[in-house]
């Protein structure tokens, strides 16, 4: 930002030293937050991605359920944009298809507040590495 030489600029200004500090105290303790992954691809963008992020960046925030939500690529799930998925603490993340305001709004109030499956999740067609080794 240039030099402040408004009130307005200086409350901009004031918010996004205030986004700053708190996406650092976010990611110093990411794990025992629920993590939000939201694909952003070209395509995932002309599904409606950015919509479906904002939607949940804001809605997060606005139900205080603490979040860190980021974009990623594409998940290879292209079929099902947009795309998003979920980490709550100490769980197996769960990617979850057609995420839109209405889809999103269920994933929040069921699955990250509840704890409960909803329709909609993408099943896993591969095992990562530690599964292997146990
Ligand atoms: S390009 Fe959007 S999920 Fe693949």
């Amino acid at each position: 930002m240039g030099k402040v030489k408004t009130l307005d600029d200086l409350r901009k200004l004031r918010d996004e030293l205030k986004n700053q500090t708190s996406l650092r105290d976010k990611s110093e303790h990411s794990e025992s937050l629920v993590q939000v992954k939201v694909a952003m691809a070209t395509c995932c963008i002309a599904s409606g991605s950015r919509e479906t992020m904002n939607y949940l960046a804001d809605e997060l925030d606005k139900r205080n359920i603490e979040a860190v939500v980021t974009q990623t690529g594409c998940m290879g799930y292209c079929y099902a944009e947009p795309t998003v998925e979920i980490t709550l603490p100490g769980k197996e993340p769960i990617v979850f298809g057609y995420v839109d305001e209405k889809k999103a709004d269920e994933i929040i109030e069921k699955y990250i507040k509840g704890g409960e499956l909803v329709e909609g999740i993408i099943p896993m067609n591969y095992q990562n590495i530690d599964i292997d080794k146990k």
